[in-house]
């Protein structure tokens, strides 16, 4: 008969805590979180108690939670209900951006030692009600389970990149995307703004680069297939006004912004808006096509390094984050080669080779950045390897040797190149093209491929694992010209690179997270996001 009773109460027991586990699906899946007997019932009366210190937060969630409980619950200072509490104590526990979250019969708490962690807190609280309270206007009661979670993330660096230069998406969908990014705590938007086929931010002293940089007559439809062409112009930019928008939206969701200004390649959209900025400089129009341009940056001309400081004074302006993107990436070294400015320049300068000269031209740049307390980041050919199957005859002998204070992003070429990187003082992102870009089918990346990545190199000595700031996830948009090609390129992979940049290794978990994907993407559904279905997962 004990025997029987002690069975049946396991059996409860059991039950109670597979239905517990069966209702929490956070995406990233948190450090830890203890299941507790009870539930707090939240219902049009619960307030939200929060002092001066966590106002936004208090006033976000307030919006979060009015569609569900059919009201804008009150924000008080004192009493019980869902509780936003700064505590600078957590301080050596959980991070800048960690947080407890604890929900008993009497209320909930969320506390943190900043902004940031309460705001974490949030998504994940967001996460433990039903997917569909946020859409459903009903004066419903919800039952939340009880439960404590202890939260903080694996990597500081947890980025998306949108390209907007090869095709412009516009203000309501990148406010849609920091959204998404904002639940799955996502810190970084990596805003890529220029390239060859547009220059899409407003630079006041040099109007040309949107007027003309930012229109192109046509756009190349399929990959290899530069006559096969859609038929129709393409444009947009953003005025200054638009992006400082786009900026409070991006830091209410504890989101900085690393806008991608390109050069010394990529930069053909610049070029034909003021040709003397090349070394051909006989483009009369935006390419209509992809690939790797002939010209770039003439960086033996004195008025390019004044125009680029230009430019990024003016960015800088906007952007209250410290990392500024320079690009770097695949710049053709022919038009340097061939130019008699550039040979002697090189001569003058003691520059080996046309690598050499973009490492002297990265440092200058570098230079300036660090001088106005911001930080350069660029991929990683600015380090000078060649990375390239097409560049194999260049010469790559160099002398120069970057700047330290460089932010590594790596995408291309051997991982050991990670590990050389590192060892020799360089922070890095770690943005390996074949796991991590969302331009890719899902054959190349399923869901899984994403999921399992991992940022740190097999093999890479534990003690440099601080110098991997973490990852990004990259949508190029040569193809992707509507938003249904972009929800389907970027979703569900987002919510598994959010995974791989928050949860420790050891609490990562396919089958879980496959689990959770359900809830997210039941959310995703209600919003019109038409994230891919037919995923081989
Ligand atoms: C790149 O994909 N060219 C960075």
């Amino acid at each position: 008969m004990k025997e029987n009773k002690s069975i049946i109460v396991l059996i409860v027991i059991l039950c109670i805590a597979f239905n517990l586990k069966a209702q929490v699906n956070i995406i990233p899946r948190p450090t830890k979180m203890e299941m507790q007997q009870g539930n707090f019932v939240l219902n049009s009366d619960t307030k939200i108690i929060s002092g001066k210190a966590t106002s936004a937060e208090a006033g976000f969630l307030a919006g979060i939670l009015e569609k569900g409980l059919g009201k804008t619950p009150i924000i008080k200072k004192k009493g019980e209900g869902i509780l936003l509490k700064i505590d600078k104590n957590l301080s050596s526990q959980l991070g800048k951006e960690g947080y407890l979250l604890e929900v008993t019969e009497r209320g909930v708490t969320i506390r943190a030692q900043t902004n940031t962690g309460i705001f974490y807190g949030i998504q994940s609280l967001r996460q433990i009600l039903p997917s569909g309270f946020e859409f459903t206007s009903k004066d419903e009661i919800i039952k939340i389970p009880c439960i404590k979670i202890t939260d903080e993330p694996r990597f500081s660096w947890r980025a998306f990149m949108l390209d907007e230069a090869r095709h412009f998406q516009g203000m309501q969908t990148v406010k849609d995307l920091l959204d998404e990014m904002a639940l799955l705590k996502m810190n970084t938007f990596h805003w890529h703004l220029t390239d060859d086929q547009g220059w899409r931010i407003e630079i006041k002293k040099y109007p040309k680069l949107t007027a003309i940089g930012g229109f192109r007559k046509d756009s190349q439809k399929t990959r290899n297939h530069p006559e096969d062409l859609e038929g129709i112009p393409h444009s947009g930019f953003y005025t200054q006004k638009q992006i400082k928008e786009i900026i409070r939206y991006a830091t209410e969701r504890h989101i900085e912004i690393v806008p991608e200004i390109e050069m010394p390649g990529h930069a053909s959209a610049a070029i034909t808006a003021y040709p003397w900025l090349g070394v051909l400089g006989k483009r009369t129009e935006v390419p209509v096509v992809v690939g790797k341009l002939e010209d770039s940056f003439n960086v033996a001309d004195p008025r390019v390094y004044k125009f680029l400081e230009d430019v990024l004074k003016e960015v800088f302006a906007l952007f209250p984050g410290e990392v500024v993107h320079i690009g770097g990436d695949e710049v053709r070294f022919e038009a340097w080669k061939n130019s008699e400015m550039m040979q002697n320049f090189m001569k003058e300068k003691d520059l080996e080779s046309p690598a050499d000269v973009q490492i002297y031209f990265t440092n200058k740049i570098s230079n300036f950045i660090d001088g106005t307390n911001h930080r350069m980041m660029g991929w990683n050919e600015i380090l000078g390897y060649n990375v390239h199957e097409w560049q194999q005859d260049a010469d790559f002998g160099v002398k120069q040797e970057l700047a330290k204070s460089a932010i590594i992003h790596f995408w291309k070429g051997d991982i050991d190149l990670i590990k050389t990187a590192v060892s020799s003082g360089y922070d890095v992102v770690n943005s390996i093209y074949w796991d991590t870009y969302l331009d890719y089918n899902y054959e190349a990346i399923p869901l899984s491929r994403a999921y399992n990545f991992d940022p740190i190199p097999n093999g890479l000595d534990p003690k440099y694992e601080d110098k991997i700031l973490g990852t990004g996830c990259q949508l190029w948009t040569e193809w992707v010209s509507t938003r249904e090609k972009l929800d389907n390129q970027v979703f569900p992979r987002l919510a598994a690179y959010a995974e791989v940049g928050w949860t420790a290794k050891s609490q990562k978990n396919w089958e879980t997270f496959q689990k959770s994907l359900i809830e997210m993407e039941k959310r995703w559904k209600q919003k019109g996001i038409k994230y891919a279905v037919e995923v081989e997962k």
